[in-house]
């Protein structure tokens, strides 16, 4: 099948089935079709999204079953969405070089570790209880996909800001749950983490490629949509060491440690 149909069955299907099918066999052909995202991703009534505030529980409150569950709801809603924005990607961006085709194949080898992702999260939330939609899902980053008018838009926001930040959230969480003797969630997070330093590092990879004689940082923080700043890049504790092994050079890495701006999120203390 050509990687656009795929796209469309992770983006336009509604059901969890849809967003999980497995990709294989898959054809590499051009294609300059023009395709125009859609206001929401296909979503059954149960992934609807729903902007109702949920808060994000607290990590001394791990012990407790249903704060777990809920914090997995979380992270596998970022999963779903991170799958569906990819798939967005396959879509409205034209081939209009031979480039773009391996820009492409990176995104589905990425999609693949993204579902590989949401079906551990739903498994062990299924341990707890919990299935996607039972809380609110919110459409935080899907909101910026209109903004992302070239891959290079798209992977200063996805890999180098969103993906990123989660280096530091998946560390920070598999602590709390290690913390709480759950050592198969932790093992979740693990293996999150490390999947997570490939995908900083094909971002990484795709924007040095373009970004001819501009430095990376200002290359990146230039190509970020509206109000969104590189402090968006890091989470609660800031790890250099998985972002040298992802690629990043010590310049790149001082302008990103240092950075700080006046936005409310970048104090945040949680995912
Ligand atoms: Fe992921
Ligand atoms: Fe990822």
């Amino acid at each position: 099948m050509h990687y656009r149909e795929y796209a469309k069955i992770l983006l336009e299907g509604s059901t969890l089935e849809d967003k999980l099918i497995p990709l294989k066999n898959i054809d590499y052909v051009e294609c300059l079709e023009i395709f125009e995202l859609p206001d929401n991703p296909g979503r059954t009534n149960h992934l609807k999204f729903n902007n109702e505030q949920v808060k994000f529980p607290r990590n001394t409150s791990f012990h407790l079953e249903d704060k777990k569950a809920l914090a997995l709801h979380f992270f596998a809603n970022h999963e779903l969405l991170a799958i569906e924005m990819m798939a967005a990607a396959l879509l409205i961006y034209p081939d209009t070089n031979k480039e773009m085709l391996s820009f492409k194949k990176g995104l589905i080898k990425t999609i693949q570790d993204e579902q590989k992702h949401l079906k551990l999260y739903l498994g062990r939330m299924k341990d707890f209880g919990l299935e996607l939609g039972d809380f609110p899902l919110n459409d935080f980053f899907w909101r910026s996909m209109n903004k992302l008018k070239t891959p290079s838009h798209f992977y200063s926001t996805m890999a180098m800001t969103f993906e990123s930040a989660n280096l530091d959230f998946a560390q920070f969480y598999e602590k709390s749950f290690l913390a709480v003797e759950d050592f198969e969630t932790a093992k979740i997070m693990k293996i999150v983490y490390e999947d997570e330093i490939s995908h900083v590092a094909l971002g990484a990879h795709w924007l040095n490629q373009w970004r001819v004689d501009k430095d990376l940082w200002s290359y990146y923080s230039s190509h970020l949509p509206g109000v969104m700043t590189p402090a968006r890049a890091k989470g609660i504790h800031f790890d250099r060491s998985c972002r040298e092994r992802a690629g990043l050079d010590s310049v790149f890495l001082d302008h990103l440690e240092n950075f700080r701006d006046d936005f409310k999120v970048t104090n945040r203390k949680s995912w």
